[in-house]
């Protein structure tokens, strides 16, 4: 952690506070900024002419004039142990986890691949600009370790938890209800709030897991409140059928989990494409959110996210990479497909509410917005530093642009992981060199 008072310069872009789902977010942008940090926490921001002079002299100012600097992303949905899968050939959802997926999640069960994995997937991160993440690990309790260690080792927020799977899998890689539960116990005692890190109750989605295994699951959050309930909801036409057949008791997919208690305001639902009026109503009363992984849906064909309908109901959502199903680890990437996916159902995602999704929106939906987000006083520094002139393409088309609104959008649909300089953690430039993602494995 950064521990004296350090200055940050440059065009400073960030949103005020947490928006009601549906309403615009404010957001504040300095053109010649001060961004200042104590103790890695933001201590102040404003304008850096009337900053500078209140400042002592010795406060070193790390100068990034003409670039822009914003809070880290968070990506509210990726699998680490799908790393090395990415961009695997084809299939939906359903063959694609027995083909791929499993497999390569079987390797986890090996300490010192789990290791290296979390070392090149957490650098990815950075170097991605994404600060903070949900992040899906294997069933081994032993990948969660791995994860947490490395994680806590570069001072990253990051929240996870064991996958829980008893059913409708392969035998390496299944659970029991009981086994699930125990693992998960140990997993919060070790981690939960220590540092930066905490906890979700992560069942893989409804066909994986047996009534037995959600109720356990239900239980183990009624002990430990604080704790996020993560899963898979809804994704792909097939699976929901599937899930029928497995719960033919319950009206749909979401009831599934709405009937074992799982739904309410610590409960993040990835995808939620195949859904009907009814639950998008239970997940509106619920206070549920939804995270929103585009490249993965359009690389399985799984479906058309419908935003608009999120937004009408005031549902909290976020952006997640999904990779390994999703294709990359950018977030601006990730922004960009959104904003395809809503073209394609009618409704433009403006970039406004995207950058929100993708910064202090997907905090909030993962319980973190006091944390994290945006720099309001007090809030933990991590933050990113843009250079849209490292793409030639991206540079010429914002000296073009008009208003912020426009320089953003160039942003979100021409940028990735090349046009972010610097990252930054709790104020402390943690960006990697490419040296660091060096793999042993092969
Ligand atoms: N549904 C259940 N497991 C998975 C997974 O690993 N990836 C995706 N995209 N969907 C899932
Ligand atoms: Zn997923």
């Amino acid at each position: 952690m950064s521990e004296s008072l350090h200055g940050f310069r440059g065009s400073i872009f960030h949103f005020v506070c947490p928006a009601d789902a549906g309403t615009a977010p404010t957001f504040e942008f300095v053109q010649d900024g001060l961004l200042l940090v104590e103790n890695g926490h933001v201590k102040q921001m404003g304008d850096f002419r009337s900053l500078k002079n209140s400042l002592p002299s010795r406060v070193p100012i790390a100068d990034h004039s003409g670039r822009i600097i914003m809070p880290g992303f968070v990506d509210a949905h990726i699998h680490y142990a799908q790393t090395d899968i990415i961009a695997s050939f084809g299939r939906q959802l359903l063959n694609w986890l027995t083909e791929y997926t499993y497999p390569a999640e079987t390797l986890f069960a090996d300490e010192q691949h789990g290791r290296n994995t979390a070392r090149f997937f957490l650098n990815e991160l950075l170097l991605n600009g994404t600060t903070s993440a949900l992040v899906l690990p294997t069933v081994h309790a032993l990948s969660v370790h791995t994860l947490f260690e490395t994680a806590d080792a570069m001072n990253l927020r990051i929240v996870s938890g064991k996958i829980m799977m008893d059913r409708n899998c392969p035998e390496q890689l299944r659970d029991t209800a009981e086994r699930g539960i125990t693992d998960m116990r140990a997993i919060i005692h070790r981690w939960h709030l220590k540092n930066r890190l905490s906890c979700a109750v992560i069942p893989r989605f409804a066909l994986t897991s047996s009534e037995r295994q959600l109720e356990a699951a239900s239980d183990l959050l009624k002990d430990h409140p604080g704790l996020l309930f993560h899963t898979h909801l809804a994704e792909n036409t097939n699976e929901t059928a599937s899930v029928a057949s497995f719960f033919p008791k319950r009206r749909s997919y979401f009831d599934v989990y709405d009937h074992y208690g799982l739904a309410g305001k610590n409960a993040v639902f990835a995808h939620g494409i195949h859904l009907d009026e009814t639950d998008v109503q239970r997940l509106a009363e619920t206070g549920s959110a939804i995270v929103h992984c585009p490249t993965s849906n359009l690389f399985l064909g799984s479906g058309l996210f419908s935003l608009r309908d999120m937004n009408t109901h005031g549902i909290r959502t976020g952006l997640g990479t999904d990779v390994g199903a999703g294709t990359s680890f950018s977030m601006f990437k990730t922004m960009a497909e959104a904003y395809k996916v809503s073209q394609l159902k009618g409704t433009s995602l403006s970039p406004v509410e995207a950058f929100y999704m993708a910064t202090l929106g997907g905090a909030h939906i993962l319980g973190l917005e006091e944390k994290i987000g945006n720099f309001a006083m007090g809030k933990e520094a991590d933050f990113i530093v843009i250079n849209p002139d490292r793409l030639p393409i991206l540079s010429r088309r914002i000296r073009r642009a008009g208003k912020l609104e426009d320089t953003l959008f160039a942003l979100m649909i021409l940028g990735d992981d090349r046009i972010v300089e610097r990252t930054y953690i709790l104020g402390e430039d943690m960006t990697p060199s490419p040296m660091d993602s060096s793999d042993p494995d092969v």
